[in-house]
């Protein structure tokens, strides 16, 4: 199981890997766009170096032609390594970016996936992360949980792709494609904190220091 945060922001990314098991970054250019007009490949650079060679960065192409996908893959390869993985969205023209990208050894990531035919497309011409987009098939009437566990067993047969969970908008959604069997989740980091912030933790934590308290007083563990 997989953890990657669903964010361009670098002090958003340096404090998650700081504080959680994040395994990769996935953006797009709706998330580029809300760092404001920074320079793109040197914003990407930053991330990429913030990541470390082990933790994935995947990055989003912007045409729609095959030609151009295949121009702008082979670019985001040169600029930020070969082991990062290059987003596409599974349209007609992108599944066939997709085969030849992956015949190329490009690692991929197929997005914009909003019912279980284009991920099944994409799972078959070698890509190696199916992003399902989890709310927006929520927005449109669309069981994600359904089609996720579906894939599963493709995945599972096929023996390749994993399944990476994407747009989601509350814990309980994040949770719900786990347990449906994604093999990963990309989460926004204001997600992260939602789901980790709870009066009862800290009320639970507040009457453990108190009856630490009661019993040592202003003295720590430390000072035992
Ligand atoms: O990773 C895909 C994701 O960023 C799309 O999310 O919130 O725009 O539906 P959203």
């Amino acid at each position: 199981m997989v953890i990657m945060l669903d964010s361009a922001s670098l002090a958003a990314i340096e404090n998650a890997i700081d504080y959680y098991p994040i395994e990769g970054v996935t953006t797009n250019p709706s998330i580029l766009e809300k760092e404001g007009d920074v320079p793109f490949w040197e914003h990407l650079e930053s991330i990429r170096e913030v990541l470390g060679r082990w933790r994935s960065l995947h990055v989003q192409v912007v045409s729609t032609s095959y030609e151009e996908i295949v121009k702008e893959a082979e670019l985001i390869r040169r600029r930020l390594g070969e082991e990062t993985y290059v987003k596409i969205p599974v349209t007609k023209d992108g599944i066939k970016a997709i085969k030849h990208l992956s015949h190329e050894s490009f690692h991929i990531t197929a997005t914009a996936i909003y019912n279980e035919f284009q991920a099944l497309m994409a799972l078959l011409s070698g890509a190696e992360y199916l992003a399902l987009y989890f709310n927006r098939m929520e927005n449109n009437s669309v069981d994600p949980c359904a089609v996720i566990s579906s894939l599963r067993k493709y995945t599972d047969e096929y023996g390749k792709g994993k399944i990476l969970g994407a747009s989601f908008k509350n814990v309980a959604q994040v949770l719900s494609a786990l347990r449906s069997g994604a093999h990963a989740v990309t989460i926004a980091p204001e997600i992260i904190s939602s789901g980790l912030s709870s009066s009862l933790v800290e009320n639970a934590v507040l009457d453990f220091r108190k009856s630490w308290e009661n019993v040592h007083k202003e003295k720590g563990l430390l000072d035992l």
